[in-house]
């Protein structure tokens, strides 16, 4: 089967994207790894267009981790800064693609300027529907987990939710994907097996894929790679197939 021949129901309504790898491509370069992350802008928003071109309706990235903090101060700018001329120069040709932007990610450690410029970025794009395109920033799996249960806390404390009545569609509605359905495919890129505080709660029945392919070269051929790859894959969901033998 081509890649181009994979049918709807194989390909992935969500894909969801661990960016990894900017750093090794500048250094493999003698470059500063700031121009590996200004790359790793446009393989983003040539992913963009591959997932309008394929009918995959949402996509996730992970920019911006709440571990990312720990990153020596001039980087942390540096990215900070990135976003927000991204923001100035793309954010136009995103809105003319039909991407819908979302950012998930706590609020808590970012500054008004960048809060504000995220706020304008989801209102300008509100009404697109070719593309959810979820911006993980500030984004931890687990502070995702740690706010939803504070919330679920404070209803219970207020009387309106009881114990028993959490259940795992209750404590989806809390989380900061609330809006999507979960991904149903996990790319990494430059080869590290794990999966770095992302989505975790999302990701308990998610297609994992792993490519050695540093993010800036991630490009359609790698994109469709991992595309060609999912469609191979049997989902069980934790069941058995229909023709297992008891
Ligand atoms: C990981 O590479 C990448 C990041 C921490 C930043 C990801 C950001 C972008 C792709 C660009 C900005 C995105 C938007 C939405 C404007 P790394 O630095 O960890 O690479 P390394 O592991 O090789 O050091």
């Amino acid at each position: 089967m081509t890649q181009d021949s994979i049918s709807s129901s194989q390909t992935p309504r969500h894909v969801a994207i661990i960016m990894d790898g900017n750093g090794r491509w500048a250094q493999n370069r003698g470059l500063p790894r700031a121009v590996g992350h200004r790359k790793g802008v446009t393989a983003l928003k040539n992913a963009v267009k591959f997932c309008k071109r394929r009918g995959i309706p949402i996509l996730t990235v992970y920019a911006f981790s709440t571990e990312n903090w720990q990153r020596p101060a001039t980087e942390v700018r540096f990215l900070m800064e990135l976003m927000k001329r991204t923001f100035s120069t793309e954010l136009e040709e995103l809105h003319r693609e039909g991407a819908r932007i979302r950012r998930i990610g706590d609020t808590k450690g970012l500054s008004d300027d960048i809060l504000h410029m995220w706020n304008e970025a989801e209102a300008r794009t509100a009404d697109n529907a070719s593309l959810l395109l979820n911006i993980a920033f500030n984004y931890g799996g687990r502070r995702d987990i740690v706010l939803a249960c504070r919330q679920l806390a404070q209803l219970a404390a207020a009387g309106t939710l009881q114990a028993e009545d959490i259940d795992e569609d209750v404590i989806q509605n809390w989380t900061m994907t609330r809006h999507c359905p979960d991904p149903d495919l996990l790319i990494r890129t430059a080869g590290d097996m794990r999966v770095s505080n992302f989505l975790l709660w999302q990701i308990a029945y998610t297609e994992l894929y792993v490519t050695d392919v540093l993010w800036p070269d991630f490009d359609d051929d790698t994109f469709a790679q991992a595309l060609a790859d999912y469609a191979k894959r049997q989902r069980r969901f934790g069941r058995l197939n229909d023709t297992d033998s008891e």
